[in-house]
């Protein structure tokens, strides 16, 4: 999501970017300015041209660089003395990974260059870097390869560069066995080795200890657990970035003696204890990340860290309030506190630190008597807090109106807690500065405790302008559409079931140019659905479009894709939209997800142009009243894994034959009219199939025994059709159904959390016209539903080889013989229905053993014999589910005693088997479950979660760089 994210904002850097590099070349070019053309010196020259020939440059960077240009000094990257004429400078860093990076390899004839101190070649794609280049470029006193792939060992011919100030690695790809070459860089001040494995350096890491004048130290991502306790540089040192390792609570020993360190970052490693008290006396802190740990206890300890300007403690266990004195922290810029289970006020926070007085206006208080009363909002405009982040804790009481002075404030995210009282004008009156305001909640989270309520005049004019992020989810925002949105060009918007019931106003096509994101799901929005732009207007950069559950009527308009030609994310589901899908719907080449469901869309789908949709993964139109065939092309669209056409008029054949392997994870093609053989090929090319539903159509013929080559299948629905001939014994093949893997959920669940950036929220529909929510567990859900059909033979004994299975019906057949001996292996089974067939013989004894069974029915068949009892069959005692077998006995039908044929006593009664716990659990359970007769339909919902927050800061690091 997070690259999503930032890939998108790259598109709109780019201008940014641009400019940035620009004024960066222009800046090392004017160093040269007071040389001739041609003062260059030519053997550097020839150098860097032989270098250009080995760089494989897409984006034609390296223009500069001309035969025809005399003086190199003068070329894109290159920085010469000012006196000399000598090549000291080389930066070719890749100003932003949107720009097509440098590939190909390094010239060992840039070793020409004797005069280079500074070579940076960071943020590209170079793949090797010569051993005795690096070893004889002895000048060099700053050198970043970083994010490049290189192959092979570390070189140790680093060790030659003794004048090395700074030395960046991070992300390089080289093994890394040994770290000798660190103890001849003395002078080394900056050292980053982020993402290298230095897990296997074992005595060698000592070497990073002995370097006496180290400042900044980056070791992010190094798969680290211990580290020896740094001794030379703790007084020198003042950057510490350990995140992402596995360092536990003991590495907060380490930093008793760090008197100069500004900035420590612990934040993603698994430290289980409270913050100890000596990490509260470092007062030199400026920054400290311990975010995405398991710190536990309260945050007083940070009390006298007053120096901090951004404290980042998101996602652990901490507990208690904001401590008061938090309010002394004049200079913080950035308080990350999301996703812990801080409580309390933030009112006497807020006050305090709306109140603080800038440094430089500390001696004006002084020297001017007093400043009583409210302060004044041009002293308002002083506060430096700009991040403030309380995202799901357990924070209760008022949001007090003085939130509304920290007139620097970027991004507020307060949503997720239990806030008494309203949002009003107040609250936002100074936020001229306002970026990013999150009230939402994300995909993983359950809904806020308390909607946060905004009280909001209809004439409002709203002061933050800038606004770029807007997510107030789950807020209650509404009735009336907020026209305070006039005046703002957000990028992302948010509104998902914020309270709106209203019509869409005119104006608010003129916001779609902005948007990259636009959400106003689950509201009661009526009114023509505006999608009509006006004439010359379109939306280039909108990609996610969410519009769903609402009251939205009118058509998909025939433009759509000259509208909005990069959509990647359509959504109009549960509306009351008409008319057909026009033809533009496919003609929108980035589109990844359309889901139209449960509308009233009808006629037929445009044929001959889905195998065009290269990226097409899902499309969902569910409930709607479309008809014809389903075209052919769309079983070829390559990238499709989710095609649910369920609850239509389709009828038609499928293909006879599909060539390719297609990726499709879930078909439904559940209720419509389909006919004909389920064709062989289903067998062969769907690898991945997880979900097939036909149900409720006339399909005929036999199962093919290719079907059971379906190895990831969980669900295979295909009741009430035609269908005849005998399960194929290789049903036992299935080894999607044949595990019991709690840890693995469906994988088309995860596929759409992280590739759709979406939730789906899956539904089951029940028979009974009852609605269930169901989120986690059906993604556990496996079933086979052959019921209403007309399969004859035996059950095939290898199906008991399906442990995993939840459901199996298989009634309504004209099924022959007796009920698999084993039946009693099959673990998970929640529902067994085998009524209204011929089957003979006895209940199996071992069927006692199904503890999960919730719902079975054996009715209507030729069993005969004694009921088997003890167990999980004790709950059921309806009488129903046995009856229509004359010749069966036993509770809860008539008394064996009475019955001729039956001889012996029952013992698996008398083993007292039975308890009662499960007895309970299953009652709750099995109310719930036993009203299921199919296997359920899927309802994809989705919702909007692209979003990381965050990258706005990300963001701003990258303008920040220019
Ligand atoms: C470059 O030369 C000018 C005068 O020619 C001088 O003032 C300046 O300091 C020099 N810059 C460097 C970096 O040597
Ligand atoms: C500190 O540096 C000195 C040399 O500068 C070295 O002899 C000593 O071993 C280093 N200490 C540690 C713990 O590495
Ligand atoms: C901190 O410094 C003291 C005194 O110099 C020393 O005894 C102690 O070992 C040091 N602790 C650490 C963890 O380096
Ligand atoms: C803060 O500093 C004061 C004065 O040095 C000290 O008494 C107090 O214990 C410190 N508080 C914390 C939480 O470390």
């Amino acid at each position: 999501m997070a690259t999503a994210s930032i890939q998108s904002a790259s598109l709109l850097l780019s201008v940014l970017i641009f400019v940035g590099s620009f004024l960066q070349t222009t800046k090392l070019c004017s160093c040269s300015d007071n040389h001739k053309v041609g003062n260059c010196h030519s053997i550097e020259r020839l150098a860097l041209l032989d270098f250009k020939k080995g760089v494989v440059d897409p984006s034609n960077r390296l223009s500069s660089w001309r035969q025809d240009e005399e003086d190199c000094c003068k070329w894109h990257g290159v920085g010469c003395n000012n006196a000399t004429g000598y090549v000291e400078k080389l930066d070719l860093r890749n100003p932003f990974h949107l720009v097509s990076p440098f590939m190909g390899g390094i010239s060992p004839t840039l070793a020409q260059l004797k005069h280079l101190s500074y070579l940076d070649l960071s943020r590209n794609s170079f793949d090797s870097i010569p051993n005795q280049f690096i070893g004889s470029i002895k000048e060099l006193r700053y050198l970043d390869l970083s994010s490049n792939c290189f192959r092979g060992r570390i070189p140790q011919q680093l060790g030659n560069l003794s004048n090395l100030n700074h030395l960046g690695l991070s992300r390089t790809c080289f093994s890394v066995q040994e770290l000798q070459f660190l103890s001849h860089l003395t002078s080394l001040e900056y050292l980053d080795l982020s993402g290298l494995d230095l897990s296997k350096t074992g005595e060698s890491l000592q070497y990073i200890n002995r370097l006496n004048s180290l400042s900044e130290l980056h070791l992010s991502g190094c798969q680290l657990s211990s580290f020896p306790l740094f001794t030379n540089f703790t007084t020198t040192l003042s950057v510490l970035d350990l995140s992402i390792n596995n360092f536990e609570g003991l590495i907060f020993k380490a930093f008793v003696n760090f008197t100069s360190l500004q900035s420590l970052n612990l934040s993603t490693n698994r430290i289980q204890v409270p913050i100890p008290k000596t990490i509260g006396q470092m007062t030199s802190l400026r920054t400290l990340r311990l975010g995405k740990n398991d710190l536990t206890g309260p945050i007083d300890v940070l009390a006298n860290l007053t120096s901090l300007e951004c404290l980042d403690l998101d996602t652990n266990h901490l507990e208690g309030p904001i401590p008061l004195s938090f309010g002394g922290f004049c200079k913080l810029k950035e308080l990350y506190l999301s996703r812990n289970n801080i409580s309390g006020e933030i009112t006497k926070f807020v006050n305090a630190i709306s109140s603080c007085l800038p440094n430089s206006l500390e001696t004006l208080e002084s020297s001017q008597t007093k400043l009583t009363g409210k302060l004044p909002y041009s002293i308002g405009n002083l506060r430096s807090l700009k991040n403030l982040y309380l995202y799901k804790n357990n924070m209760s009481g008022t949001i007090p109106k003085s939130l509304g002075q920290l007139s620097e404030l970027e991004q507020l995210d307060l949503s997720l807690n239990s806030w008494d009282g309203e949002v009003t004008e107040d609250h936002f009156a100074n936020l001229a500065n306002l970026r990013a305001l999150h009230l939402g909640f994300d995909f993983d989270d359950e809904k806020p405790p308390k909607p946060l309520v905004f009280n909001l005049s209809p004439n409002w004019v709203c002061p933050f302008t800038e606004i770029f992020y807007l997510d107030l989810t789950n807020s209650k925002l509404g009735p009336l559409f907020p026209s305070w949105l006039q005046n703002l060009r957000p990028f992302h918007l948010i509104l998902e079931d914020v309270g709106i019931s209203d019509t869409i106003p005119d104006w608010f096509t003129k916001i779609y140019p902005s948007l990259w994101v636009l959400d106003l799901s689950n509201n009661q929005i009526s009114g023509k659905i505006p999608l009509e732009l006006q004439h010359g207007q379109n939306s280039t950069i909108m990609e996610f479009l969410n519009l769903g559950s609402n009251l939205f009527t009118g058509t998909i308009p025939l433009n759509i894709n000259e509208t909005m030609p990069n959509l990647q994310d359509l959504s109009l589901s549960n509306n009351l939209i008409e008319g057909g899908i026009p033809s533009s719907i496919c003609n929108l080449k980035q589109l990844k997800v359309v889901s139209l469901s449960s509308n009233n869309l009808s006629g037929e789908l445009p044929h001959e142009c889905w195998e065009d949709s290269k990226y097409l993964e899902a499309i969902d139109l569910t409930n709607n009243h479309l008809s014809g065939e389903v075209p052919v092309s769309i079983w070829s669209a390559p990238k499709l894994s989710l095609l649910s056409v369920s609850k239509n008029g389709f009828s038609g054949k499928l293909p006879p034959n599909l060539t390719s392997l297609s990726p499709l994870r879930v078909i439904d093609l559940g209720e419509n009219h389909f006919s004909g053989n389920l064709p062989m090929w289903m067998g062969k090319r769907l690898p991945n199939l997880e979900i097939l539903r036909l149900r409720s159509n006339s399909f005929s013929g036999f199962i093919p025994k290719h079907h059971c080559l379906l190895h990831s299948l969980r669900i295979l629905d295909l009741a009430h059709n035609e269908l005849s001939g005998i399960i194929p014994h290789c049903f036992g093949n299935f080894s999607g159904m044949a595990t019991i893997d709690p840890t693995n959920p469906f994988s088309i669940i995860s596929v759409m959390v992280l590739s759709y950036k979406l939730l789906a929220e899956v539904s089951v529909l029940i028979t009974k016209g009852i609605e269930l929510e169901y989120n986690g567990t059906l993604a556990f859900l496996k079933c086979i539903d052959l019921s209403n059909n007309t399969f004859f033979g035996e059950i095939p004994m290898e199906i008991t080889r399906l442990s995993g299975l939840s459901i199996l019906n298989l009634s309504m057949n004209h099924l022959t013989g007796s009920i698999p001996e084993k039946i009693g292996y099959m673990q998970r089974l929640e529902v067994l229905d085998l009524s209204r067939n011929q089957l003979s013989g006895s209940i199996p004894p071992s069927i006692s053993a199904l503890n999960s069974l919730n719902h079975l029915n054996l009715s209507n068949n030729n069993l005969s014999g004694r009921i088997p009892s003890g167990n999980q069959l004790q709950t059921l005692p309806d009488s129903s589910i046995y009856t229509g077998n004359p010749e069966l006995c036993g509770a809860p039908l008539k008394d064996c005693a009475n019955h001729p044929n039956i001889v012996g006593p029952n013992h698996e009664e008398n083993k007292g088997g039975f308890t009662w716990l499960p007895f309970f659990i299953s009652m709750a359970i099995g109310f719930v479950v036993g009203f299921w007769s199919v296997c359920g339909t899927l309802i994809l919902k989705k919702s909007w979660r692209y979003a990381f927050f965050r990258f706005i800061d990300d963001m701003k690091d990258t303008i920040l760089v220019f």
